[in-house]
């Protein structure tokens, strides 16, 4: 069995390279580079492919990988917004994701970057590196008694929950799919519009599909509660990002903070410090003060490595062994998801 694994980073290979040995007659490959039209030939010897967020599964990718010989694609990630499941289901190609690598790890992150935001660290740590040990300008509201909006409550947006509880936060959610009778212990389920007015902050987590892009848009922004701050560590798409420079030009929105952003496949996991910035957007988004924009490392942790590795290789194991897959989004010719709906498991 031959693995191609694209987009691979030195940690991708240690953590694979870790769980490997339980797979002996696994072959990897691995390559720095993206799965795109312009690479997909290099997986001409592989039995299946391994890929992560930024990589291209569009209906051309897909139809050249099964011509290769590739039957199976393994996603090192959650999301799989970016996977054309219904052509992959026409080619019969198995396709199966990391679900729950570390819930904890990407709704850590989210908290960080609001407290960041919120208290200034990111700047205070400036200063007083050069010396500057003034505190003016660095006023933050406590917690406490704040409330949270979270928009998705599956995994990730039930581990922030838990978090926001400990700082004392009041939390509110909105979910089309989730149960007010199980969320009754975190909070409570409203309808998008009372989220938007009640909370100080708004925090993303559900997927990212036709029915949530651009889920924040003008329309929505002219709903927030004034002065709030908007943490998006879900899927950059969910943004409209010239809405959000609008809203953040009339001080409307408060603060935003960015794991994920619209355009970022052509920016992030990649140093482009020696280059010129040809995002206008994204160019106009990082002048701001009040904005912090991280290029999607909520998942980063040594834990949800080793699980992603470690699941990863599993799912390409019951793929080879014809076992039940209990991460399958594609199997046997159905497409185990809805578009606009939360993931069917197995
Ligand atoms: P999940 O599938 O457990 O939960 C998603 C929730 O969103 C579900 O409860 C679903 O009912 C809800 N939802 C669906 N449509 C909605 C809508 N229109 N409005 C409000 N809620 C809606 O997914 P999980 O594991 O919690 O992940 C959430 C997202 O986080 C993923 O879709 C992925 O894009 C992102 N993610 C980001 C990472 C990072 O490194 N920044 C790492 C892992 C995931």
């Amino acid at each position: 069995m031959k693995l191609a694994v694209f987009s691979a980073k030195s940690y991708d290979r240690v953590y694979l390279e870790a769980t490997r040995p339980t797979y002996p007659h696994l072959h990897i490959d691995y390559h720095s580079f993206a799965l795109t039209q312009e690479t997909v030939s290099l997986a001409r010897d592989a039995d299946a492919v391994c890929v992560f967020v930024n990589d291209t599964l569009d209906a051309p990718v897909l139809h050249a990988l099964h011509a290769s010989g590739v039957r199976a694609i393994l996603l090192r990630c959650a999301g799989f917004n970016h996977v054309d499941l219904p052509t992959a289901e026409s080619l019969n190609l198995f396709v199966a994701n990391v679900p729950a690598y570390s819930p904890e790890a990407v709704a850590e992150f989210a908290v960080t970057l609001v407290q960041t935001l919120n208290r200034a660290t990111h700047r205070a740590y400036n200063r007083v590196r050069e010396g500057n040990f003034n505190i003016e300008g660095l006023l933050g509201s406590t917690l406490h008694g704040k409330t949270v909006g979270l928009i998705g409550v599956g995994r990730i947006g039930l581990a922030t929950a838990r978090i926001f509880e400990g700082f004392g936060c009041r939390i509110v959610a909105h979910d089309p799919f989730a149960s007010a009778e199980e969320f009754r212990p975190y909070g409570t389920l409203v309808d998008l519009d009372t989220l938007l007015r009640e909370s100080e902050v708004v925090s993303l987590h559900c997927p990212l599909n036709e029915g949530t892009r651009h889920l924040i848009n003008a329309d929505t922004l002219a709903k927030i509660r004034p002065g709030a701050i908007l943490v998006n560590t879900s899927r950059g798409g969910l943004i409209d990002s010239s809405a959000v420079i609008a809203a953040l030009k009339t001080k409307t929105l408060g603060g935003l903070a960015l794991d994920v952003y619209e355009a970022e496949s052509e920016l992030f996991y990649n140093d482009h410090s020696g280059e010129i910035l040809h995002d206008d957007v994204l160019a106009r988004l990082l002048t701001f003060p009040n904005v912090i924009v991280c290029s999607h490392q909520g998942f980063f942790t040594k834990e949800a490595l080793t699980e992603i590795a470690g699941v990863t290789l599993g799912n390409l194991d019951d793929f080879v062994n014809s076992r039940k897959c209990a991460n399958s989004l594609v199997a046997h010719g159905h497409v185990l998801v809805k578009e606009d709906s939360a993931p069917v498991r197995l």
